[in-house]
C-alpha cells in the first residue's frame, strides 16, 4: 500500500469509548494518521439505535445499525470493536478475521472467554488482533506482556484492576461508609453501573486477570479458572480493625505460580499499609509484575474512562494502520499451550484475618483457639472489642500465622457451630 492510500476503519460502538475514538479520528489534523504515517478514515460506525442523540457529530451516511455495512465491506481494513459483551462481538471478530480485516478491541469479556481461539484464528489468517484497552484502560500492560516483558518467567502478577471496586473500598476505608452507601455514591458519579454485579462480584476483574495470565504464562486460561469473591460482604468495622493491625483492604486480582500450576484469584485482601498497592486509591488501577529478569515492575494509572481507554484503542489502531500501510506481517500473538495447570484455591497458603461475633462470657476464646488448633492453624494475634452490654456479645478478631485455605474453611465451619459463637463476621485473606 502506498503512503497516500487511505486506511478505512469500521467502528462498532459509539458509547463512552466509541465516542472518544470517533472524535479523535474525525479531528483535523489527525494525530492517529500522523502516528500511522498515512490517512486513516472512519468509514462506518455501528450502533444499536441510529436515532439516539450522540455527543459526536458524524459525517452523513457513516452511522449504521447493520453490521453487514462493516463486515461485508471489502474496503474496510480495520475493525475497531468497542460495543462490549461476547455476543455478537466474537462472531463479528471471526468474520472480520476470515475476510482479512485486522481487529482492535477494548472487549475484556470476549478476550477472556474466546481470546485464545481468536488469537489462533488471527495468526492463521495473518491478520492482527490487538486488545490493549481490554485491561487497565490507559495503562499499557497488555502490549508489555506480549512484547517488552515476553522474555521473563513471570512468578506473579498482582493487580488492582477494577476502578469501581477500588473507589468503593477507598470510600469505605477513608469515610467509614457502609458498602451500600459507597456503592450508591459510585453510581451517582457514573463510576458504577445501575447493575453493579460485574464490578462488585469480581467478574470484570476475573476477565481481566484471565487475559493477563494468558499473556504472561503463554497458556490458555478461562474465566472459570479464577477463584472469585466480591466486596459486598465487607463491613465498616473490617476497615477499622485492618487499620489497627496496619493494613488496608483492597480487592486484588492475582496470578502466581507454584506447585506446578498457576493460581488465579480475585478477592478482597488485607495489604500492609506501606505496600504500594495499599496506596492505590479511588478509581486508579495498578499492576505489579514479578519477572525473573526484570524484577518487580509496576504500572499505575487510570484504568477506565473515555480518555484513558481511547488512548489505548488509538495506540493499537495506529500500530495496525502502520502494518496495513507497510503490508507487513502482524507480530505479537504467540502460540498458547495447555502446559500449566490451574492450582485450586484450597492449596492457598497465607495468613488470615477472622472476625467473630461471640457471646461475651469467659472461656470462649479457648474454645475457638482449640477449633483452630485442631485444624493446624496457629494464632498470631487476637483483638477483643466492642462488648455490647445489651446483646451480651463481643467481637473477636484473630490474625493467624500462615495456614492452608482448606484448613481455614474447615475451621470456620467448626467455629460457626460452637454454641457461644453467634456469627462468623468475616474472613479476609492477607497478602503480604
Ligand atoms: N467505559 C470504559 O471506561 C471502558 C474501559 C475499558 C474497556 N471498556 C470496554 O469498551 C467496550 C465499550 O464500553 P463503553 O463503556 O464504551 O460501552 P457503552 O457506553 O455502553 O457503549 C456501547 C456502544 O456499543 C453499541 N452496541 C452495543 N451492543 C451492540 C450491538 N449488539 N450492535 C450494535 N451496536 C451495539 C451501543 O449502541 P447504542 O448507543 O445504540 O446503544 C453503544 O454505542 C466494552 O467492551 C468495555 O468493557 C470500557
Amino acid at each position: 500500500m502506498s503512503r497516500d492510500a487511505v486506511i478505512n476503519v469500521g467502528l462498532m460502538g459509539l458509547g463512552v469509548v466509541g465516542g472518544g475514538v470517533a472524535s479523535a479520528l474525525l479531528r483535523e489534523p489527525s494525530l492517529v494518521a500522523a502516528r500511522a504515517g498515512c490517512p486513516v478514515r472512519l468509514r462506518k460506525v455501528l450502533v444499536r439505535d441510529v436515532s439516539r442523540p450522540r455527543d459526536v457529530e458524524l459525517p452523513p451516511g457513516v452511522l449504521t445499525a447493520d453490521a453487514e455495512d462493516i463486515l461485508g465491506d471489502p474496503e474496510i481494513d480495520i475493525l475497531v470493536e468497542v460495543m462490549g459483551g461476547s455476543d455478537p462481538a466474537a462472531d463479528y471478530f471471526r468474520r472480520a478475521i476470515l475476510s482479512g480485516k485486522h481487529v482492535v478491541t477494548a472487549n475484556k469479556e470476549v478476550m477472556a472467554k474466546e481470546g485464545a481461539e481468536l488469537m489462533a484464528l488471527a495468526r492463521a489468517n495473518r491478520v492482527s488482533l490487538l486488545f490493549e484497552a481490554s485491561v487497565g484502560g490507559g495503562i499499557p500492560i497488555v502490549g508489555c506482556l506480549m512484547n517488552e516483558l515476553a522474555a521473563n518467567g513471570v512468578s506473579s502478577i498482582r493487580t488492582i484492576i477494577n476502578g469501581t471496586t477500588n473507589y468503593i473500598l477507598t470510600r469505605m476505608a477513608h469515610q467509614r461508609t457502609a458498602f451500600a452507601d459507597a456503592l450508591a455514591e459510585a453510581q451517582g458519579l457514573g463510576y458504577a453501573e445501575a447493575d453493579p454485579t460485574n464490578d462488585v462480584e469480581g467478574i470484570d476483574a476475573a476477565y481481566k486477570l484471565t487475559v493477563l495470565a494468558t499473556l504472561a504464562y503463554g497458556c490458555r486460561f478461562r474465566p472459570e479458572d479464577v477463584f472469585r469473591q466480591g466486596i459486598s460482604g465487607l463491613e465498616p468495622q473490617d476497615f477499622r480493625y485492618a487499620q489497627e493491625f496496619g493494613y488496608s483492604i483492597k480487592s486484588l486480582a492475582i496470578a502466581d505460580t507454584g506447585g506446578g500450576g498457576v493460581q488465579l484469584r480475585v478477592y478482597p485482601a488485607l495489604v500492609p499499609s506501606e505496600n504500594m498497592l495499599a496506596n492505590v486509591n479511588g478509581v486508579y488501577n495498578a499492576v505489579e509484575v514479578d519477572g525473573d529478569l526484570c524484577g518487580r515492575v509496576l504500572f499505575h494509572g487510570m484504568g477506565a474512562g473515555r480518555g484513558p481507554t481511547t488512548s489505548a484503542v488509538l495506540g493499537d489502531l495506529a500500530e495496525t494502520a502502520r502494518l496495513v500501510r507497510d503490508n507487513a506481517a502482524p507480530g505479537g500473538l504467540r502460540e498458547l499451550s495447555d502446559g500449566l495447570g490451574v492450582r485450586s484455591i484450597d492449596e492457598l497458603q497465607t495468613r488470615y484475618y477472622i472476625r467473630l461475633i461471640v457471646a461475651d462470657r469467659a472461656g470462649v476464646l479457648a474454645q475457638i483457639a482449640k477449633a483452630l488448633g485442631d485444624c493446624d492453624i496457629s494464632i498470631a494475634s487476637v483483638l477483643q472489642k466492642d462488648a455490647d452490654v445489651e446483646t451480651q456479645s463481643a467481637e473477636i478478631v484473630i490474625m493467624t500465622h500462615p495456614a492452608r485455605e482448606s484448613s481455614v474453611q474447615r475451621a470456620l465451619l467448626d467455629i460457626g457451630g460452637l454454641p457461644p459463637v453467634r456469627r462468623v463476621g468475616n474472613m479476609i485473606r492477607i497478602e503480604e
